[in-house]
């Protein structure tokens, strides 16, 4: 992104997974769902969802999150004949400024992010604000498994299996009132445990804010997620509770949220702040309108190295379109970029 521009070196030969890995993965994807497949498979027990996963590292799952895993609707949403991205690239290529600008550094430096406890303020156009330690704002929801592709800006793919919640359900819960257009996300500020956040040369205006309209965030692909993986999301993804919006560039997915808040006005989004004429509100993943340095029509997708690039086309809407492209029906998407 600004900060640093993307090199086809960036991720090393060494960080290529071996095949039988993603022949284990693509298995998991599962036959005949063709595209995004809504519904679900029948509930496995928990260990044999978490055995899907190989090589994943144990996390600490803090016990809320484990009651919610025993319930949790297993592919909910999924691809078809992609592979999974091993659990090692989805959490050692990272962009999460707070823990510094390399892909390295969130990895490296994110056990410092406490997570426990965390509470949340959702506030502003709402019949029901309030403050909700995490255990508490999490509980009305079931989880859901949401296999997602995710496309940076700065032209790199993953697909991810997320554990989350439609944000729709939030929304609901809060009662936006008639004021509300958009929705507003900040992420923890906390410079002694976010070292990017000491660091003189980060550009960011602390906290990172991110938001959506209404009706975007009210589109049910869009989710916040707590879990990844069959685990709880690590640090570097941007636990305990991250956005992610699928269709979108991967900088509006928001990591590590301690505010939400509904408001009337488009909000000042950090990318958009830093950068107005590279990065807008919008964030739609789009081939047809390239980045000022360099073309959107084609992505890595991760793992991807020398000999081996990975590289293939950039869908629109990142593949989401039958599910949002009517959102923006009379939009110029040039001009909304
Ligand atoms: N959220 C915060 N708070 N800080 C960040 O630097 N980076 C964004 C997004 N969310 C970022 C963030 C960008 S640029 C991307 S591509 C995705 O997180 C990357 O998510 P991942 O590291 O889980 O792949």
């Amino acid at each position: 992104m600004l900060i640093k521009l993307p090199r086809s070196s960036d991720c090393k030969a060494s960080e290529i997974t071996p095949e039988h890995l993603y022949l284990s993965r693509r298995s998991l994807l599962g036959a005949g769902l063709a595209g995004i497949a809504l519904g679900g498979l029948p509930r496995l027990s928990l260990g044999a969802e978490m055995s899907r996963y190989a090589n994943v590292e144990a996390g600490n799952a803090p016990g809320w999150f484990s009651d919610k895993l025993a319930s949790a609707r297993w592919q909910a949403v999924t691809v078809s004949g992609e592979a999974i991205t091993p659990f090692k690239d989805a959490t050692h290529y990272n962009n999460f400024y707070e823990f510094g600008p390399d892909k390295g550094d969130p990895a490296a430096n994110a056990g410092s992010l406490k997570t426990e406890p965390w509470s949340l303020v959702v506030d502003g156009e709402v019949a029901k604000p309030g403050r909700y330690a995490l255990e508490d704002f999490i509980k009305p929801y079931q989880l859901e498994e949401r296999i997602y592709r995710l496309r940076c800006v700065e032209a790199w793919s993953m697909v991810i299996p997320w554990l989350g919640f439609p944000l729709a359900e939030v929304l609901k819960q809060v009662e936006p009132t008639s004021k509300a257009r958009y929705i507003r996300f900040e992420t923890l500020q906390d410079s002694q445990h976010m070292p990017g956040q000491r660091s003189g040369f980060a550009l960011i205006n602390w906290p990172y804010v991110e938001g959506l309209r209404l009706d975007e965030a009210m589109n049910p692909l869009a989710i916040l997620a707590v879990g990844m993986y069959g685990r709880e999301l690590a640090n570097q993804n941007g636990a305990p509770l991250r956005l992610v919006v699928p269709w979108k560039y991967g900088f509006k997915s928001i990591k590590s949220i301690v505010r939400i808040s509904l408001v009337a006005q488009q909000p000042h989004t950090t990318w958009q702040g830093l950068a107005p004429e590279e990065y807008g509100f919008y964030a739609n993943v789009n081939p047809t309108v390239d980045h000022p340095r360099w073309t959107q029509a084609r992505e890595r997708r991760l793992p991807s190295g020398l000999f081996s690039p990975n590289v293939r086309d950039t869908l629109m809407f990142n593949g989401y379109a039958d599910e949002v492209a009517s959102l923006y029906s009379g939009l110029d998407l040039r001009k909304n970029y």
